[in-house]
């Protein structure tokens, strides 16, 4: 990457509480407002070929990847990477541009499902054959009749009539037999996706609300579109970009394995702060494939994995709460430390006041910490001259506001970056005003661009 390039963001906000935020270009032209605004959902890519493949609403649009791939000239020269890269649409978006890419991911299921959809180099024609020959055997074999589904967890057995979870899991163990990996892997996919379009329960996300009932479709229905299209998007690819490499790694953003300045751009979306269990919400697609079937093996299995960005991963015991800030945290940051010293007291106060107990305290040091730990990681594989681009959401606590990107930026410069910017894509929490029980503060969603 030309380590001379100028990155020019059109706008930056408001100084606030004294963290300084740095100007931009105000003349760079960008897509419109409307478009750029869709940038941290994954609205767009629900409809995408490949991207639509795992509905994940802790996803990203894959525009906002082309947007950023665009505009700090990355090209098929290059190496990219994504240290929180969730189901991986940053990958998929590289390699359909022939860009090699790595990604690193810490929730076992999601990082499957980056790794078989970045898979792309199948032998189109045996696949089609197979997948026809699959799906008629299916048709007639027998529902299994030996499986106990007592031994099913209860989310999931509350989510599907007894028969069609046969069905499910009657597809599950055909699928068990493929000897080919790559479509196990596939097939596995299509049958995961398909639970939540089946499903008598409302598995909407959030949350998953198995006394809410809803029309219920037929499993092997839902797998038979869901394979089919999977295979129609794969056949689509062009050529030359099926062998391009896309390595998802199951790993930790703060201690990747990847070499010293090995990268010409870091590019994600790292958990925001607000409160969401990622282990909880992919239960019952964790639970159906045996990843866990407990509360207590997902926090030993995902949980405990991720960076602390929920009050369920806090045990509130086992902390020093005279001394949240990490020492890495303090070095890289003392004024950003001051400041959410500060915070923290107020957050702990407000919990003895406030219904519901939350340790939101606990949580922002513990994300605070862990982010200092995932930026001194990105300085340390980054090209000098290539820069950390997050897309990141500020989060109001109890109505405490923390300006997650300003902080995040001033620690960036603290373990080294030499400058950032913040470019505001919207404002967020509009639709929760009138909500008494909720805090008025307006929220934003931003890109924090951190260059080495
Ligand atoms: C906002 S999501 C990223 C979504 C991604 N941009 C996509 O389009 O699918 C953040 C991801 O970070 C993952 N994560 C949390 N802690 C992590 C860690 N320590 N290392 C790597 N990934 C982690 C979560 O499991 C989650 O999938």
């Amino acid at each position: 990457m030309n380590t001379e390039m100028q990155i020019n963001y059109p706008l930056i906000i408001e100084e606030h509480e004294g963290l300084l935020i740095r100007e931009g270009n105000p003349n760079y032209s960008i897509p419109n407002r409307l478009e750029v605004s869709k940038f941290g959902t994954f609205a767009e890519s629900k409809r995408a070929p490949i991207h639509r493949w795992f509905q994940y609403p802790a996803g990203f649009s894959y525009r906002a990847v082309e947007y950023i791939l665009d505009l700090h000239n990355i090209t098929t020269d290059h190496l990219v990477y994504d240290p929180f890269t969730g189901t991986g649409t940053t990958n998929v978006v590289c390699k359909g541009r022939k860009i090699k890419s790595i990604g690193v991911e810490a929730h076992p299921f999601v990082q499957k499902v980056a790794q078989v959809k970045t898979t792309w180099d199948l032998d189109l024609r045996s696949l089609q054959e197979f997948k026809e020959s699959f799906l008629l055997n299916l048709n007639f074999s027998a529902l299994s009749a030996s499986i106990n589904l007592e031994t099913v967890p209860e989310l999931v057995r509350k989510c599907f009539s007894d028969k069609n979870l046969r069905g499910l899991l009657n597809i599950r163990e055909e699928i068990g037999k493929i000897k080919d990996e790559n479509f196990r892997n596939l097939f596995s996919l299509a049958l995961t996706c398909a639970l939540r379009r089946s499903s008598s329960a409302a598995t909407g996300w959030p949350y998953i609300s198995p006394k809410k009932k809803i029309f219920e479709k037929d499993g092997l229905k839902c797998f038979t579109e869901q394979i089919n299209e999977m295979v129609q998007d794969l056949s689509a690819i062009p050529e030359e970009a099926r062998l391009v490499s896309s390595n998802i790694i199951k790993g930790d953003a703060r201690s990747s394995p990847l070499a010293d300045e090995s990268l010409d751009l870091s590019f994600t979306s790292p958990p925001y702060l607000n409160n969401y269990d990622y282990a909880d919400r992919t239960r019952l697609e964790v639970y159906f494939n045996g990843l866990a079937s407990t509360w207590s093996e997902i926090t030993d299995t995902i949980r405990e994995k991720l960076i602390i960005s929920a009050t369920t991963q806090i045990r509130r015991g086992s902390y020093n709460e005279d001394n949240l800030i990490s020492d890495q945290l303090g070095t890289a940051s003392k004024r950003v430390a001051n400041v959410l010293r500060n915070k923290i007291l107020e957050l702990k106060k407000l919990r003895g006041e406030k219904g519901g107990k939350k340790s939101y305290d606990l949580l922002v040091a513990g994300y605070f910490n862990d982010m200092t730990l995932a930026l001194l990681d990105n300085y340390r594989v980054l090209k000098p001259g290539s820069c950390f681009v997050l897309i990141l959401g500020d989060s109001a606590p109890y109505g405490v506001y923390i300006p997650v990107d300003e902080m995040l930026g001033e620690i960036g410069l603290g373990v080294g970056f030499k400058d950032y910017s913040i470019y505001k894509l919207r404002e967020r929490g509009n639709k929760w005003r009138a909500n008494p029980q909720r805090h008025h503060v307006l929220l934003r969603e931003s890109i924090l661009t951190l260059r080495k």
